[in-house]
């Protein structure tokens, strides 16, 4: 296991570069399970999960080779399996991504219930609704859930909240079905888009992705192809608000602005400059932020994935800011890591007030998840003295190479392995 020292107090300086959307590639390598051919994903992230769901692909028989440019080959048409192994499938939350693919593949998945970041009670019965309307039989025994048909059959589905998981498993299961689907009030994410590109690239025909209302017209075939990921609009996001907590001045480079607009308008709102190019953003903080409201929503509303990231900030701006979560109903967990550092944060259900401080102090702290981890991480940047942070692993799971990227920017960093202090 490594843990993450940080030397914080320095304002992060310079240009970064973004990689590959986490949760954009992991739904499209197990979509490429669908696809008879091969393909070529580019643009794929080095992180955890990636290199989680790949090997869940290659248990299942698919050829995954990692190119030197940092593509994906994925050739499934050996695959021949629908039980992926638990243990690896627990692993990550995206794994039941696989239930759609192989369903939507063989007519049958036996997938476990996944694992992932834990922020609450995070249950799968709208997949389950959509793959029921579509002609499935879904049966859970114990954790384990097995859906079966003789033929998927397009069908209706309206969501009652518009769930991405749902969104884009639902996709996978109906694009190959017979017939034309439709999902109502569909989740609008970026990522949704980019899974809905992807299988039009590979020649499926899927209208309406980023709208409330998706038309799966199913086909009979998917081909290979070359597909390139979107940018990631919370590693984006991560850059932006680590620049104003340390009051650096960071050009984001390989952002999409448009998927940033409402951190971009909070930032803003908060004093910080933001200035956006085509494909880049610049965020200048050489004062303190001030206080600000933020809720989460769904897309196109602020980012539940950013949530404890403008936490950490809102503990540094002057003011008093609330932060209410909608999305999730147990994702401050990690608000007592904040606190051991000296952020002023009260918790009452779902909204958190924070009474910003002038400064941040170094202290050991734990990452409870993939997102809290960076929030502790930019709190660390920000704070004066040594923050450790008890694990990696979380933040591995979904950023690319962090330490490098920090480091570029003027902070001071590094990865210790636990072995090595022993
Ligand atoms: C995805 C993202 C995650 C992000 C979240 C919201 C991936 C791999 N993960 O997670 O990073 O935080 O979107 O933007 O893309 N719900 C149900 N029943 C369901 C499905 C969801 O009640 O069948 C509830 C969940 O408990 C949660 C809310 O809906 O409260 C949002 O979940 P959803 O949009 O499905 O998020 P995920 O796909 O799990």
């Amino acid at each position: 296991m490594d843990e993450l020292v940080i030397h914080g107090g320095t304002p992060l300086m310079g240009e970064v570069t973004v990689s590959g959307s986490k949760n954009a590639v992991v739904a499209i390598i197990p979509a490429a399970v669908l696809v008879d051919g091969v393909c070529r994903i580019e643009n794929v992230p080095n992180i955890s999960d990636v290199a989680v769901i790949t090997e869940l692909l290659t248990r299942l028989g698919a050829v995954c080779t990692r190119l030197d440019d940092g593509s994906l080959e994925i050739d499934s048409r050996k695959v021949n399996k629908y039980n992926p192994p638990h243990e690896l499938v627990k692993k990550m939350r995206a794994s039941y991504y696989l239930i759609g693919a192989l369903l939507g593949r063989f007519n049958n998945a036996q997938v476990c219930m996944p694992g992932g970041c834990n922020f609450g009670h995070r249950p799968i019965d709208l997949h389950i609704k959509g793959f029921e309307a579509v002609g499935a039989t879904v049966d859970e025994v114990g954790e384990v859930i097995t859906a079966y048909t003789d033929e998927l059959k397009g069908g209706s589905i309206y969501l009652d909240f518009a769930s991405v998981g749902a969104t884009i498993n639902i996709m996978l299961a109906t694009v190959r079905a017979n017939g034309v689907t439709t999902i109502e009030n569909a989740a609008k994410e970026p990522h949704i888009v980019d899974v809905a590109n992807f299988l039009n690239a590979m020649g499926a025909n899927i209208k309406g992705a980023g709208t409330d209302t998706i038309k799966i017209i199913g086909v009979d075939r998917l081909g290979g192809g070359t597909y390139s990921i979107i940018p990631d609009q919370i590693e984006a996001g991560t850059f932006m608000i680590a620049a104003a907590a340390t009051r650096g001045d960071v050009l984001v480079k390989n952002v999409i602005p448009r998927h940033m607009e409402t951190l971009t308008a909070k930032l803003t709102e908060m004093g910080v400059t933001v200035e956006e190019f085509d494909d880049s953003i610049r965020v200048y903080a050489p004062t303190r932020p001030t206080r600000a409201r933020v809720k989460t929503m769904p897309y196109p509303g602020f980012p539940t994935d950013l949530q404890a990231l403008m936490v950490a900030l809102m503990a540094l701006a002057e003011g008093i800011s609330s932060m209410t979560e909608t999305v999730y109903d147990n994702r401050f967990q990690y608000v007592d890591e904040l606190r051991r550092m000296g952020a002023d944060i009260n918790v009452d259900g779902r909204t958190a007030m924070i009474r910003g401080v002038p400064k941040l102090v170094g202290a050991n702290v734990t990452s409870m998840d993939l997102r809290a981890g960076a929030a502790v991480l930019v709190a660390g940047l920000a704070a004066e003295g040594k923050t450790v942070i008890n694990t990696m692993a979380h933040i591995d799971r979904g950023y690319d190479n962090i330490i490098e990227k920090m480091t570029a920017l003027g902070a001071s960093l590094e990865r210790v392995s636990i072995a090595e202090k022993v």
